[in-house]
């Protein structure tokens, strides 16, 4: 990406990470927004209540995942709400007629449907389900899509925000195992262009969110400057204390346990499919480590002020401008070696 003129306003305590996460009409301010241009996923293994209440006390929004008891979830919710925090809260398309309400009368602040292809009649029926129950009351985002054509599904059929990706993230198999899904740098490009054209026709701005496949915070950077208004991770926080997984020992250093949604460790909560299916069934994620991190408070920290910082060296104070400044260049795989440190022995 090229740098713009910094003025010398442009520092990080000027720069404002806000960014809308429902949708708006043109020229109207976003009914709800986040304060910071990221979300934790909805995972067993990352967003359980300890961390969406540190997260929270951060600024940050966390979706409690839905792949467990309704009454276990609405719980989380409640833990969270207990604290005077925000929470979002990930339903499926399968018990959302019971789930929905349930997490409504805790208190969820927004929902999200869960699931790795959004592009479908069961994610219509959800919506539907909301509008029908709760009318605009309800926030609830949808996807994942990669395409023009389901975005505008999930668009035309009422969703908040939309998440883009399928297949990108460290723990996905999908594309290995059913051929589905894009690269996710493509993918959010294709719908930030679709977003813009929906945009124009109907005066309607829907958010979108770049979800898997953020390893460095250069990769949120980058999501944010092909147009994503915030981006999901699992792999990030999965990292923290606060996440659900065990700390394990490997080799005397310190790993924390971090499985996908559709590995078998997270699906074995499941109770709708019948013996016939579960013998068909096959894995869409697997079981893995993540070396621990440490504390949430001062990663979530560091990485809001690198984002800050790349901010004004495109001269921009919000993260609206940030993306209008933003150049970005086909980078040579010379271009990628020398991005990083080389040729020189590396002293820790
Ligand atoms: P990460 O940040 O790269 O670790 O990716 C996290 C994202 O991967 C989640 O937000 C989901 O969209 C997606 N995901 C979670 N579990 C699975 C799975 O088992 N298979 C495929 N994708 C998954």
């Amino acid at each position: 990406m090229l740098p713009g003129l910094t003025k010398r306003t442009n520092v990080p305590d000027n720069a404002c990470l806000k960014t809308p996460l429902v949708k708006f009409k043109k020229g109207a301010e976003p009914p709800m927004s986040l304060d910071m241009p990221f979300v934790s996923a909805m995972m067993q293994s990352v967003s359980g209540e300890k961390l969406a209440i540190d997260l929270a006390r951060q600024g940050g929004l966390a979706f409690i995942y839905c792949s467990q008891a309704i009454d276990k979830q609405a719980k989380m919710v409640q833990a969270v709400k207990a604290q005077k925090l925000r929470v979002g809260a990930a339903v499926n398309t399968r018990d959302f007629k019971e789930r929905i309400p349930a997490l409504v009368s805790a208190g969820v602040d927004v929902l999200c449907i869960d699931s790795s292809d959004g592009y479908s009649e069961w994610q219509k029926d959800v919506l539907d389900f909301v509008r029908k129950n709760y009318g605009e009351s309800v926030k609830i985002g949808a996807g994942n899509v990669v395409s023009e054509d389901g975005f505008r599904f999930l668009a035309d059929n009422g969703a908040d925000f939309i998440k883009v990706g399928i297949g990108g993230g460290s723990i996905c198999i999908t594309r290995e195992q059913k051929a589905i899904g894009l690269g996710q740098a493509t993918a959010v490009k294709d719908v930030v262009a679709a977003r813009e054209r929906y945009f124009k026709e109907k005066g309607i701005y829907i958010p979108l969110c770049s979800d898997g496949g953020i390893v460095y915070d250069n990769h949120i950077i980058m999501a944010l400057a092909f147009g994503a208004d915030f981006v999901m991770m699992g792999r990030y926080f999965a990292r923290f204390n606060q996440a659900p997984g065990k700390l394990v020992n490997r080799d005397g250093k310190q790993y924390k346990e971090y499985w996908g949604e559709g590995s078998n460790r997270a699906k074995n909560w499941q109770r709708y499919d019948s013996d016939d299916v579960k013998k068909q069934a096959f894995e869409e994620g697997v079981n893995a480590l993540v070396p621990c991190a440490g504390d949430l408070e001062p990663y979530v920290q560091q990485t809001l002020y690198k984002i800050k910082s790349t901010m004004c060296n495109l001269g921009s104070t919000t993260l609206k401008e940030f993306k209008t400044n933003a150049r970005i260049v086909p980078v040579s795989s010379v271009g990628i070696l020398e991005g990083g440190a080389h040729d020189v022995l590396q002293v820790k």
